[in-house]
């Protein structure tokens, strides 16, 4: 693995990522399409408008759109990234790339029937330490994208995650009820586990994940026992490195 940042932070840093795209083809994290192709085909119809944050070097939007898919927004905050990759896919009609911040979305209100990402929010989380308690500044982070992309959620919109966060941690993250999205999630994976998180934007939480909300802000200051999970078979140090 010759991409390696010699410290975690690293992966929140724009110009990690530059340097990284300027000499890699492509990487897949979590997994390709169609390892959880079955899962998103259930919830994604073929004329959806899809929006994928942090779309990165991977071939996940072009194998979508190979399967039919044919209105899909890339966006990532690496120019690089965002220049190799609309130049790699620059027959596919329908398919646009745009360099952006996923804390800032250039979109007007309810533009996307579909909001999805893979491994991006998990990048920027890679400071934490423990999964119970990310640090306010992420916290701030997190927040505003996940408000960006309730924002650009059309009604009865889903935002899909693909991540390798159990539910137990993730779920602290989703469920809010200001983002205005009820909360569901499948697993796929041959021995390892990863996650798929579907929120349906106009539905309201589950009662359970409501409670969750409320004992959150409740137990705001006590963390809770700290739960280690590992996934040591992806290359890539992060997801070995911090627990969520
Ligand atoms: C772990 S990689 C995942 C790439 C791709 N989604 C995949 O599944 O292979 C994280 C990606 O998110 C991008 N990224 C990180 N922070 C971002 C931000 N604030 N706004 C937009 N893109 C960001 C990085 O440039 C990188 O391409």
């Amino acid at each position: 693995m010759t991409h390696l940042p010699e410290n975690n932070l690293r992966y929140k840093d724009v110009d990690y990522w530059d340097e990284r795209y300027k000499v890699e083809t492509c990487y897949e994290w979590l997994g390709g399409f169609s390892k959880f192709q079955h899962l998103l085909e259930k919830r994604i119809k073929k004329n959806d408008s899809i929006l994928v944050l942090g779309c990165g070097n991977s071939g996940m939007s072009g194998e979508m759109y190979d399967a039919g898919y044919r209105s899909i927004t890339n966006v990532d905050y690496s120019s690089v990234c965002i220049s190799t990759m609309s130049a790699r896919y620059a027959d596919c009609l329908g398919m646009r790339w745009q360099q952006m911040d996923v804390r800032q979305l250039a979109f007007l209100d309810a533009s996307f029937d579909i909001v999805l990402e893979k491994a991006t929010l998990d990048a920027l989380m890679v400071e934490e330490k423990t999964p119970w308690e990310v640090s306010p500044e992420t916290a701030r982070f997190i927040h505003k994208t996940l408000t960006e992309i309730s924002r650009c959620l059309k009604p009865g919109g889903l935002f899909i995650s693909v991540t390798f966060a159990q539910p137990f941690f993730r779920k602290r993250l989703y469920a809010r009820r200001e983002y205005n999205w009820s909360i569901q999630h499948d697993s796929y994976g041959d021995g390892f586990e990863y996650f798929v998180y579907v929120m349906t934007k106009g539905e309201a939480l589950s009662s359970e994940d409501a409670a969750l909300e409320r004992n959150l802000l409740e137990s705001t200051g006590s963390l809770p026992p700290k739960i280690i999970t590992t996934q040591m078979d992806d290359r890539e140090d992060f997801l070995s490195n911090i627990d969520l």
